[in-house]
């Protein structure tokens, strides 16, 4: 999660048995090196970096990643394709997220070592199937491991995912609220005050849709949107740039009228701030006596 995931959460996350993943979204290389060394210095585990690929640092992000020995990189907003080599002879592996089954068949194609399935429930940038209707379908087109996101706050959704074919899930807007978050306490508060309703999707028209909670910015932006949709000549680069920094904003300033409170449609079943540590072995004790 761009600018939510920091490497102290990332590394509460592996520290307690899973995977934490540090979001470097817009970062630079330095950036980025700062947050690895920040979640080497709290765990030996393994834990992995989120790289943006439309960021125009993304070479510098991955040299950091390189150098510094990251277990594990998955990837949004594009193809890895030319990056694959490079990460597999630094014994990197390549996880891009997919939001259909298309991309998921070429990206197993080009070599990557998993495929993260991910529904249009999850908070942040988001294609158009839902969870439980890609997974399955994902599963029966790739021979190589597929993890689920979307819609998975607790054990029940774990239990879910495995049943839809599976073999790991893929959870963020459950560790928005976690006591190691750093998102300022506006947004923590938006995450745990929100009900099942309480999401909407912008900047669909654009092509970059990203589900967020509903507040004044999300609200203008969506007025905004229909508003330019009905023109002739529709201001595309408005509509472009509207988004531009406003989940910086929200995470660091907690300010409702500019920010992005990008949260999926799991934010109504989150009510508490636990540990990481916490979230894991209620999510694990769930989802393992559901499954038997
Ligand atoms: C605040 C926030 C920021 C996110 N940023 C990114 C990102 O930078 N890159 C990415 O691949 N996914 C991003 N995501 C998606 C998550 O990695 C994850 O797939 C998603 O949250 C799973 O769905 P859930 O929110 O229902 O748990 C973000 C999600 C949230 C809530």
């Amino acid at each position: 999660m761009a600018w939510a995931a920091d490497g102290k959460l990332a590394a509460a996350v592996s520290e307690a048995g899973g995977l934490g993943i540090i979001g470097s979204g817009h970062f630079d290389g330095e950036q980025t090196r700062a947050q690895i060394q920040i979640a080497k210095s709290l765990t030996d585990k393994p834990f992995g970096v989120n790289v943006m690929l439309l960021n125009r640092h993304v070479e510098e992000v991955l040299d950091a990643i390189v150098e510094e020995g990251v277990a594990v990189v998955t990837t949004g907003a594009g193809n890895p394709a030319k990056h694959i080599e490079r990460l597999h002879a630094a014994g990197i592996k390549v996880i891009p997220v997919v939001p259909s089954v298309g991309l998921a068949k070429i990206m197993e194609r080009t070599g990557v070592d998993a495929v993260i399935a991910e529904g249009m429930e999850s908070g942040g940038h988001i294609g158009k199937l839902t969870t439980m209707a890609i997974v399955p379908q994902v599963v029966d087109a790739v021979n190589i491991p597929v993890i689920a996101a979307g819609g998975i706050a607790d054990g029940r959704g774990v239990a879910a995912a495995f049943m839809l074919g599976a073999i790991g899930v893929q959870m963020g807007t459950r560790f928005l609220t976690a006591q190691e978050s750093h998102i300022h306490r506006n947004y923590k508060d938006a995450v745990l005050k929100a009900k099942d309703v309480d999401t909407l999707v912008t900047g669909a028209y654009a092509g970059h849709a990203a589900r967020v909670l509903k507040n004044k910015m999300s609200k203008n932006f969506i007025k905004f949107e229909k508003a330019e949709s009905t023109k002739e000549e529709p201001d595309m680069l408005a509509l472009e740039q509207l988004g531009n920094g406003a989940l910086r904003t929200a995470v660091q300033d907690g300010d409702a009228e500019h920010g992005s409170f990008m949260a999926g449609e799991v934010a109504g079943m989150i009510h508490d701030e636990p540990t990481a540590a916490e979230i894991l072995e209620r999510t694990w004790a769930q989802a393992t006596e559901l499954l038997g």
